[in-house]
């Protein structure tokens, strides 16, 4: 769906905070697959919401991040670095080609390592398409899919991706059209969710908090179904309450690592928090300098409740913590040392470490 009103258009807080969150991922992204002693023979990098480049504040639009951590990270020549990127307005696609011009006056990499095209078109016609074309397959890609929040991607596409070496999403997911306009939706939306109408049941809920749980598990759902192995979203909120969701998949141990690493260290500039979707008291967990630990709290006393009465090993909850929750394995000892003095746990040894076994108490 084409732009509705002008283009570019005011950066929202929470687009400020999701680009700190690429930029640092990307950072990260690009050398690890192509410095190094075993760089891949190439990569793409490709986004099927591209936008203009270009926000009215003149702050950089996520496809100008994506080339200077290209250019800022990347100190090997030899990789063939492929880049696609599809927007359906044509004023995004004319006013990027001219960012890139402007911002790139020297190409970064040569004809034969560089491989670049902005394609006019929906993401669903074009960057499967594109993606085959431009030989992608059988290579690393990451799909940056930014839409307005209501995912307009085939299933399919998923799958393929997931399927692939090495590859990886980034979504944004609104929950807010599929819950106002969940009556109105026809098989476009199911088709988001992989065909499954399980997201409708949205309808048969009161709370506001219920609804958007729901959508989001009926995603990740969709994700995992689709083949990614490993899972990380988390909601974005700024000052005035307003959230949208990124979801990130990957079957890399590391990237979901990396991609944590990115999340947290998030400028606290931008004045937005982030929530775990799973914390049932939604509670945000920076506002100030110091993470928030009391939704982890609860997140760990939740996973030993519900394992064996003889407790569990900090190192699976570490685990745990890493690939079922927004936090990173280092809080967890922190956070058990302040559930300990509560009366809530209590441990094999006074001292917490990885071997150290922790009971939630009765
Ligand atoms: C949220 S903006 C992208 C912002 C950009 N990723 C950034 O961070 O700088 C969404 C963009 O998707 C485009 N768009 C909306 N529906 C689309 C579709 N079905 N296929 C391709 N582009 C679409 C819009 O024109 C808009 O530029």
């Amino acid at each position: 769906m084409p732009v509705n009103g002008p283009v570019p258009w005011k950066r929202a807080d929470h687009t400020g905070a999701k680009h700190d969150i690429y930029r640092r991922y990307l950072k990260r992204w690009f050398p690890i697959l192509l410095n190094g002693s075993k760089p891949y023979r190439s990569v793409m990098y490709a986004e099927g919401f591209a936008g203009p480049g270009v926000y009215v504040d003149d702050h950089p639009g996520s496809p100008i991040i994506a080339m200077q951590a290209l250019v800022d990270e990347v100190t090997n020549p030899k990789p063939v670095v492929k880049m696609l990127f599809v927007d359906d307005d044509s004023r995004c696609v004319e006013m990027l080609n001219e960012q890139f011009r402007v911002r790139f006056p020297v190409r970064p990499r040569t004809h034969d390592t560089l491989l670049f095209k902005v394609t006019e078109g929906t993401c669903i016609d074009k960057l499967e398409s594109e993606l085959n074309v431009m030989r992608a397959w059988g290579q690393p890609i990451l799909a940056v899919l930014d839409s307005w929040g209501n995912v307009p991607i085939t299933y399919r596409l998923l799958e393929r991706l997931a399927a692939n070496l090495s590859s990886e999403v980034i979504i944004t997911l609104g929950t807010q059209p599929f819950i106002r306009f969940v009556s109105k939706m026809g098989s476009d939306a199911d088709e988001v969710f992989g065909g499954d109408p399980t997201w409708r049941e949205v309808s048969n809920l009161t709370s506001g908090a219920a609804k958007r749980q729901h959508i989001l598990t009926c995603y990740r759902r969709t994700l995992s179904r689709a083949g990614f192995k490993f899972l990380l979203d988390f909601e974005l909120i700024d000052t005035r309450g307003e959230s949208l969701y990124l979801v990130f998949g990957t079957n890399h141990r590391r990237g979901l690592e990396k991609m944590k690493d990115s999340a947290w260290e998030v400028d606290r500039v931008y004045g937005v928090g982030f929530r775990d979707p799973r914390d049932e008291q939604a509670e945000t967990l920076f506002e100030l300098t110091e993470p928030a630990l009391a939704p982890l709290g609860r997140l760990l006393l939740n996973r030993l409740k519900t394992g064996p009465a003889t407790g569990l090993r900090i190192e699976t909850l570490r685990e745990f913590a890493l690939f079922e929750t927004v936090y990173r394995p280092e809080h967890v000892i922190k956070t058990l040392r302040e559930l300990r003095p509560q009366g809530l746990i209590d441990s094999d040894s006074q001292h917490l470490t990885r071997s150290s076994i922790v009971r939630a108490k009765p």
